[in-house]
């Protein structure tokens, strides 16, 4: 079967707009599908900064008279190699910065009626509303896209097949009954075999239900969310959707991210000319005001500052980790209650702590080609990419044994260290005195010259790129491939 066309659905996509992973994955995933011989289309909200790139020049392909609560219309173009429908729909999406929060740096109040109205445009798609592009799935990213797969079924039409993929749990879109009666959804859907979910709606709880297969984005993350410790309180559906639940690692952008040629970083260097990496850790060295130094080893955190990712048990394990000569840099953004905390270190001990509490793609480079060891302590973790751009990086990944993490990662442990394997450092549970360890031996490997040497190729030798991942992608598309009649 050739030329298989898929809609991909999503609420973010990089590099036009981005709060996290999801973005990463939405603006790969289309370019490594094309050697699969896949026509991946990405459906989002045209919020301003998509609407400013996608200029005038585009083709207005559908039209709606009111989207809740408005006119709105969808219109195509290509913007930074991606083909893009975007559903322009001012009254729900034209506000600037954050996708999801107000200026008051809450979530918008009609969340629900935002993402309802990007589930609906990707099932009118995916049932024909663009005569040029009728795709055989419709693939929807999270809760936000998740309702395109309940408008499919209600629609009681033959429509394409479809896939959702959980990046994260934890965000699930469960919102009041009375968003229900908005959704434009027949009363039979508010049931337990609809879009009812504890006495409200759940889109991503109904997207799970009513797709032909879920995808999550690492195995051990697919085991993990069946479970009541990871399940968030879907693990029963997930269980019972079986083997309709399958999970896929991520890959990055190669062309993105790529330490031969990084134009944000101060040296590019390769696995041959690894020593070159020097210049980079000087060069964050001085960017963050530490001291310089090649005998200290450099932590680095790039991240997002919540709970997930267990940063606070950084905190609690940082005295110790400088105690022994070690330095901190952290490029992060998030929750007060960490940036406080990490602002108060960098304060009492500076040249050896330093923080920088932004958004900053080109520093993250350098983070990534300067810091010794990258610290991924999250407490889950669906996939986690910051590690997969150490390991390219040659920074070794401190992380620990959830979700994509344990996949993605082999441990320096006896037996990977005698087969030449090791990539970094596992530890478990995620816990302050677990990860305390975990950089102890840390600073037995940095000590180790030749060793530290090994796993830095180690990791820069894994294929961390989207080939292996845009097939199974593809081989799941075509199982579940059906068009409209
Ligand atoms: P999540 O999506 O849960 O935040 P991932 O590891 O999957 O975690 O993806 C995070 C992405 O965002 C990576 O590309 C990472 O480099 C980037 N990132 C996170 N925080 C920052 C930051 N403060 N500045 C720049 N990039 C960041
Ligand atoms: C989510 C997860 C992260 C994953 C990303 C992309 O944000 O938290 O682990 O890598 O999505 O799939």
């Amino acid at each position: 079967m050739s030329g298989l066309k898929v809609l991909s659905v999503a609420s973010e996509v990089f590099p036009l707009v981005k709060t996290g992973g999801l973005a990463d994955v939405a603006g790969a995933l289309p370019g490594a599908l094309v050697r699969e011989d896949v026509d991946m289309r990405t459906l989002i909200p045209a919020y301003p900064q998509v609407r400013h790139k996608l200029g005038d020049g585009v083709e207005v392909a559908s039209e709606y008279e009111d989207l809740f609560g408005g006119p709105a219309r969808i219109l195509a173009g290509r913007v930074a190699g991606l083909d893009l429908f975007a559903l322009d729909a001012p009254h729900l999406f034209d506000r600037p910065g954050n996708p999801y929060l107000g200026p008051d740096g809450q979530d918008w109040p009609d969340n629900a009626r935002r993402f309802a109205a990007l589930g609906r445009a990707g099932a009118d798609i995916g049932l024909g509303a663009i005569a040029a592009f009728q795709p055989d799935v419709v693939h929807a990213h999270d809760w936000q896209a998740a309702l395109a797969p309940a408008y499919l079924h209600y629609s009681g039409r033959p429509g394409p097949g479809s896939l959702v993929t959980i990046h994260n749990l934890a965000f699930q879109g469960h919102f009041p009954e009375s968003v229900f009666w908005e959704l434009g959804l027949p009363a039979e859907a508010l049931s337990l075999e609809g879009v009812e979910y504890y006495g409200g709606v759940g889109y991503l709880k109904a997207g799970l239900l009513f797709c032909d297969v879920v995808t999550t984005v690492s195995p051990t993350y697919a085991r993990e969310i069946r479970t009541p410790e990871f399940g968030m309180g879907l693990d029963g559906l997930l269980r019972s959707r079986g083997a309709a639940v399958h999970g896929i690692v991520n890959g990055i952008d190669e062309a993105v991210w790529n330490p031969g040629a990084d134009s944000a970083i101060a040296q590019p260097y390769n696995p041959l000319r690894i020593d070159m990496r020097a210049r980079n850790k000087a060069a964050l060295q001085r960017r963050l005001g530490l001291q310089l130094s090649v005998d200290r080893p450099l932590f680095g955190v790039v991240s997002r500052l919540s709970h997930q990712k267990g940063l606070d048990l950084l905190l609690h394990a940082l005295p110790a980790l400088l105690d022994k000569g070690g330095q901190l840099g952290l490029l992060g953004a998030g929750e007060r209650w960490l940036e406080s905390g990490f602002g108060d270190a960098a304060a009492s001990r500076p040249g050896s702590v330093s923080c920088v509490f932004d958004y900053d793609e080109k520093l993250a480079h350098l983070f990534q080609a300067g810091a010794d060891f990258i610290l991924v302590p999250s407490r889950f973790e669906p996939c986690g990419l910051t590690q997969l751009c150490a390991l390219r990086y040659g920074a070794t990944p401190i992380v620990s044994r959830v979700g994509g993490l344990a996949d993605t990662v082999i441990d320096g442990n006896e037996a990977a260290l005698t087969a030449g394997v090791a990539t970094g450092i596992q530890f478990a549970p995620p816990t302050v005195e677990a990860l305390a360890y975990a950089i102890e031996r840390a600073f037995e490997f940095f000590g180790d010259p030749a060793a530290m040497r090994r796993m830095r190729l180690n990791g820069m030798r894994s294929d961390v790129s989207w080939r292996g991942p845009a097939k199974r992608y593809a081989d799941l598309y075509r199982s579940i491939a059906r068009s409209a009649a």
